[in-house]
């Protein structure tokens, strides 16, 4: 009988995240996949090191979280790798004259992924191939702590409430192809969810908040949704709800997109970066 080495997770000290030890995410046998599963549920984010994944072997980890969503609609409408729809592009990257991927070199804002649409993944994976020595940094925020950081009286009031989740902008601040762009979020296209959810498999209460740009609280005037979204998300992006992580080409980082949030910082777009995710359904 084969013996699978313990894995070790060492939590980041941050208010979320824990680095996953002594793996090699290509062969990955089911009492380490349980593990790798549990890690992520208790961390909300887990990043694994110095990996050599094919887009293969992207998919085939990925797949053991559930099925695949095909990359999203961007600026420059879906960047996949050809062959694998379900791999996304993220990427400053221009050859031939067009751009490889997404987002650019820009800042890409707080968003969790793909939560203008009605059923959203409930994990991402990241996978650094190529990234520059300096920015590009990538931030996360738990929204579980943001819950339990709302002061008293707007938890009550959040606890009521709807958000719309804008589908015209992505984070980098770029309108998605074939979209007509809107500043009114009451028409602009998106989902309503809930604002505070229960967590599936934690049964823990955390904030959806999405991304704040043209947001609105269903049933309340702009100013009044403007001014309650406003006080929400400072309390709920503070830095001690964040972990930053600076990336090394290699690096594997799985989030639970329905209880964390993630925004980029800029970086020179004289250098490359170039990063393959999945997005992974209940
Ligand atoms: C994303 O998945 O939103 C991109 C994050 C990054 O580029 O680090």
């Amino acid at each position: 009988m084969r013996s699978t080495p313990a894995i070790e997770v060492i939590p980041t000290g941050a208010a979320l995240g824990g680095e996953l030890r002594g793996i090699d995410l290509r062969s990955v046998d089911d009492e380490s996949f349980r593990a790798i599963y549990r890690a992520w549920l208790d961390h909300a984010v887990v990043l694994v090191r110095d990996q050599h994944l094919s887009d293969t072997d992207l998919i085939a980890f990925s797949r053991r979280f559930g099925t695949l969503d095909h990359a999203p609609i961007q600026e420059n409408g879906r960047r996949f790798v050809d062959g694998h729809p379900e791999i996304y592009v993220v990427s400053n990257v221009v050859e031939n004259g067009v751009a490889i991927g997404s987002l650019g070199a820009g800042e890409a804002v707080w968003h969790t992924d793909m939560s203008y649409l009605p059923d959203p993944p409930k994990a991402s994976a990241l996978y650094a191939l190529e990234v520059p020595t300096h920015g590009g940094d990538t931030y996360f925020c738990t929204m579980y702590g943001a819950w339990n950081a709302l002061p008293e009286d707007l938890r009550a009031r959040a606890a009521t409430l709807r958000v719309k989740h804008d589908g015209t902008y992505n984070s980098g601040g770029y309108v998605r192809a074939g979209i007509t762009p809107t500043d009114d979020p009451r028409t602009a296209p998106g989902t309503l969810h809930p604002l505070v959810c229960v967590h599936p498999e934690s049964g823990r209460p955390h904030l959806y908040l999405g991304r704040r740009r043209n947001a609105w609280l269903e049933g309340l005037a702009l100013d009044e949704s403007n001014a309650l979204l406003d006080r929400i998300w400072e309390a709920a992006t503070a830095d001690s709800l964040t972990w930053r992580h600076h990336w090394r080409a290699g690096d594997l980082v799985l989030w639970d997109n329905r209880c964390v949030m993630h925004r980029r910082d800029a970086f020179d777009p004289g250098t490359r970066r170039v990063m393959h995710r999945t997005q992974i359904k209940g």
